[in-house]
């Protein structure tokens, strides 16, 4: 049986997705979107790349949840991005109303679906996905952690002067400005960054890692992030369709793991064919875990405005 992901929102991180997903055979993809055109058109064209590819990957483009039904995955990318000057925090209502309309429709032609949200503002629409859904936690996850602490790798990569493969990095926390990059826990080839970089150094990479999705945006002008985003998305897909038990920070929801009740905020997981399979729960300094409260009272209040 061939794998089947949807895609909502066919946009720059859902095109994108799609393109990974397409690209690395990992599975037949749906893309939908809100706009009639924009996913036939991109998926006609992603399917004509595939010859090229090499790759026998299905595409579908459609306004049609019919369509949709029975997928194994379904990551929501539907929303607004933001602009200059915007924080992930100023789409809030915008992309609630947004989830509200999809994670229905999405749940009832996939009942059985894992889901991955990648809307902003992160935390507090996996938490609204998750509890319009009335799946259980472990089939709702929410995709920052591994798009964070990717640019927390780049950055080091950089720093050191050293293959990106020989570089691990945990990033916690909600994804915001109070994300909490945990330089003890990360690693080049095994040794911990703080044996290998001074205090200045690592105090400018994590911050540089906090405003990382800032940074793009004061470039785009228009939009956000896109590659790194559908590039992180996709590693969790596959972690799931392969069933890899692959260890990623990710958005859960915490039922007193790390103190934290009823909230979702970014982990370490063990990602496999269930969804999240484990949550991995890491000794923290009282300083690190002051910062992951600190970020989690931000999800909090978010969660609050919209009720869920
Ligand atoms: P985009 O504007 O390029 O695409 C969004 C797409 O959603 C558009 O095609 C739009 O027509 C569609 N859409 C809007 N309402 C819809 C609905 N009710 N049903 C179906 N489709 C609908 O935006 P982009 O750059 O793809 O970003 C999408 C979202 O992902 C934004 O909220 C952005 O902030 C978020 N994001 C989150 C990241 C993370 O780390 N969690 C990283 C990058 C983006
Ligand atoms: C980012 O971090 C927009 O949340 C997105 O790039």
């Amino acid at each position: 049986m061939r794998n089947k992901v949807t895609i909502v929102g066919s946009g720059n991180v859902g095109a994108t997705a799609a393109h990974w997903i397409a690209s690395k055979e990992l599975a037949d993809v749906v893309l939908i979107d809100i706009v009639e055109g924009v996913p036939q058109g991109k998926g006609l064209d992603l399917l004509e790349a595939m010859p090229i590819e090499k790759r026998d990957s299905a595409i579908l483009g459609t306004n049609d949840y019919a369509d949709t039904a029975n997928s194994d995955i379904v990551v929501i990318t539907a929303g607004i991005p933001r602009k200059p000057g915007m924080s992930r925090d100023d789409l809030l209502n915008t992309n609630h109303k947004i989830m509200n309309d999809v994670v229905g429709k999405v749940v009832h032609h996939s009942p059985n679906c894992i889901l991955i949200i990648v809307s902003n503002p992160l935390d507090a629409m996996a938490q609204a996905a998750y509890k319009m859904s009335g799946f259980p936690r472990e089939r709702v996850i929410g995709m920052a952690g591994v798009l964070d602490s990717a640019r927390f790798r780049t950055f080091i990569a950089q720093e050191l002067k050293v293959s990106v493969e020989n570089v691990n990095a945990f990033v916690l926390g909600g994804h915001g400005d109070t994300m909490v990059p945990l330089p003890r826990y990360s690693t080049v080839a095994g040794i911990p960054i703080t044996e290998l970089m001074d205090q200045a150094t690592l105090d400018r990479i994590v911050q540089r890692t906090r405003d990382g999705g800032a940074e793009i945006v004061k470039h785009l002008k228009t939009g956000s992030a896109y590659y790194a985003p559908s590039a992180a998305a996709t590693e969790m897909v596959e972690a799931i369709l392969k069933d890899k038990k692959k260890i990623l920070p990710c958005a859960a929801y915490l039922n007193g793991e790390y103190g934290i009740h009823g909230l979702f905020v970014g982990v370490p997981v063990k990602l496999g064919a269930k969804g999240i399979e484990q949550i991995i729960e890491i000794k923290l300094t009282p300083e690190e875990k002051t910062a992951l409260d600190k970020s989690a009272t931000a999800v909090k209040e978010l969660v609050a405005v919209i009720n869920v």
